[in-house]
Parts: C-alpha cells; structure tokens; sequence
C-alpha cells in the first residue's frame, strides 16, 4: 500500500475523502491526518478530523494540528457551505480521541525524512499552509516525497468562491505558490473535475442501501453540504471535491488531464488565488503538474461506495 498523509480542513467532502482512504488499506496506508484552518478554524477541523476516524473505527490513526491562519492573507472560512461546525448535518459524539503533541509541520517533515526517500505521498484536501510551512521549514523534504495530489484550484470552470478562484488556493494562496515552486510532482483536482460529481439523488440512494452507521452519518453530511449548491443552483446534488484525491491513487484511470504549467496569482485584489493553467502550452514555462480535467464519474461513485461499505 501506498504511504500518504492526508493534509485536511473537514468539511463533509474531507471527511468522505478520509473515508476511503480508510476503507481501501490494500491500496493506502494513512500515516496519519494533519489539520489546516480552512473551511472552518482549526479547533473545529481537529474536532472533525478525530470524529472521522472514530466513526471510521480508526482511533489508530494519529492526528496532528497545524496552522491557526494562512502564511500572509486574512483568515477566510466556509460555514455558508459546511455550517458552523464544518460538519453539520449529522449528530455524532464529540471526539474522545486526543489530538497528537507534536505539531503537523514537524510530523510531515520527520515523516518525510524517516520513510525510504519516494514513498510518502502528501494528500492535500485544504489551504495548503502546513505543507509550504514545512517546505520553508525543511527544503531537504521535497526532493524525498513521491507526489503530491491536491484538491484545489479551476480554470475552465471559473471559481467558487470569487470569480476567478477556487476556496482551497484562495485561503493561501502564497501557500499554493510555495507547494508549485517546489518541484514536487504534482497532480491537481481542480473544479473542472468535482464539478463533474454531483451528488445526484440516485447516487446518494446507493450509498444509503449500505446501510450501516458509517452510510446512514456519510448520507446526512452529503445532503446537507449539497443544500447550498441546489438551492442556488437547482442542480440535483452538490460537487464531492475532495475524495478524487483519493480515488486517484485507488483508480487513477478514472481521471484524465495534461501535465503543464501552473502558477497561482497572488497579488490582484480582482483574480487573487486564480490558477493560471497553461492548458495549450502557449508558454515557455515549465511544466509542474498534472492539471485533470475529465473523469469517469459513475466509476468514482461506485468506488467511493464500494469503500464505505468496508468502513
Ligand atoms: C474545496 O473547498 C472546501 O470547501 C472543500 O472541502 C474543498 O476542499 C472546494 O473548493
Ligand atoms: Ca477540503
């Protein structure tokens, strides 16, 4: 199994990416889950974080908390979208589980360097302030990680949450700067491909035939997060972003995309947080990633239900 850290702001579409990522550990090894503030502070997405893993049965799991706030930018969140906890829908028990002593940085730099050079894969499904805080930290860390699969960023789509950019890269946005400068291979979900895996009623029906308390909890998270998308909308469903991260070291070939050349806008008021994509190759500029934009989306909603129901 392929050894990854997932680097998360939970958020109802995390918490399902964490899931399959724990029902499918033929294919992945959690090493553990590190929080980032993003969709809601970071006590709440710690909170989050270790309610997954306890509704998962996975207390074994270890989590570690990282940044309060984004490298340069005012703290931005989404409680229009996931509520005030970031996981509302659902009445689950508070966590029992502790959260771990030492902080994420240092987790995922003395991970990095204690596992063989090219094993460890870095998911990141949030801001990405914990990974370019350990990249400033510990250079020596990038040339040792065999990807970095992110969720995050949208160019033929637009933004969601300004026009002109997705929430995770809009968050930090010199975080995500620093994370494509890095040489790290990297491959990128952007809303291009979510926006492709709506939630649709039939969909969220199979899930629910699983019929267990992971299914019946997963259900009621996915029907209140696509409340936002189908009363704005009316779309049948909302899109499920995060678990393609996942799906793509399960199944990458669901997905298809092109390696080129991505930089993040930084500076513009107007377009701060957009990704750049330069889809046609119209620059000289290297490529740093592999930008998807298609995906089988029955095949990752039969997967993604597969895994639950081993949970
Ligand atoms: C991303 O932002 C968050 O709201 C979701 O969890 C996802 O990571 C989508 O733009
Ligand atoms: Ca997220």
């Amino acid at each position: 199994a392929r050894k990854i850290i997932i680097d998360t702001d939970p958020g109802q579409d995390d918490a399902c990416a964490i899931m399959l990522a724990l029902g499918s550990p033929d294919e992945v090894e959690v090493l553990g889950l590190t929080v980032v503030a993003g969709n809601v502070p970071l006590s709440m997405t710690s909170r989050n974080a270790r309610i997954v893993c306890e509704l998962s049965g996975r207390t074994d799991v270890p989590v570690y908390e990282g940044a309060l706030k984004p490298l340069q930018r005012p703290q931005v969140t989404a409680e229009h979208v996931h509520g005030k906890t970031g996981l509302d829908g659902a009445e689950v028990d508070e966590p029992t589980m502790l959260v771990q002593d030492q902080h994420a940085v240092d987790f995922i730099i003395d991970t990095i360097r204690r596992e063989e050079p090219g094993t460890v894969t870095l998911c990141t499904l949030g801001p990405q302030t914990n990974i370019a805080l350990a990249l400033q930290k510990a250079p020596d860390i990038a040339p040792r990680v065999k990807e970095l699969v992110m969720m995050g960023g949208g160019c033929f789509e637009g933004g969601n949450i300004t026009p002109a950019a997705e929430f995770n890269i809009y968050v930090d946005p010199q975080a995500s700067k620093i994370v494509l400068a890095s040489g790290i291979p990297i491959v990128m979900m952007p809303l291009d491909v979510t926006h492709q895996l709506m939630t649709t009623k039939a969909r969220v029906a199979r899930i629910q035939a699983i019929g267990s308390r992971v299914s019946d909890v997963v259900v009621q998270w996915l029907q209140f997060f696509e409340r936002f998308d189908i009363e704005k909308y009316g779309s049948d469903g909302g899109p499920l972003h995060d678990p393609t991260v996942i799906a793509y070291l399960i199944r990458p070939e669901l997905f298809s995309g092109r390696t080129c050349n991505v930089e993040i806008e930084a500076d513009s008021e107007l377009t701060v947080g957009m990704t750049v994509v330069d889809w046609w190759h119209v620059t000289d500029r290297a490529a740093n990633a592999t930008y998807m934009r298609n995906v089988d989306a029955d095949g990752f909603f039969e997967l993604l239900t597969e895994r639950l129901a081993r949970l």
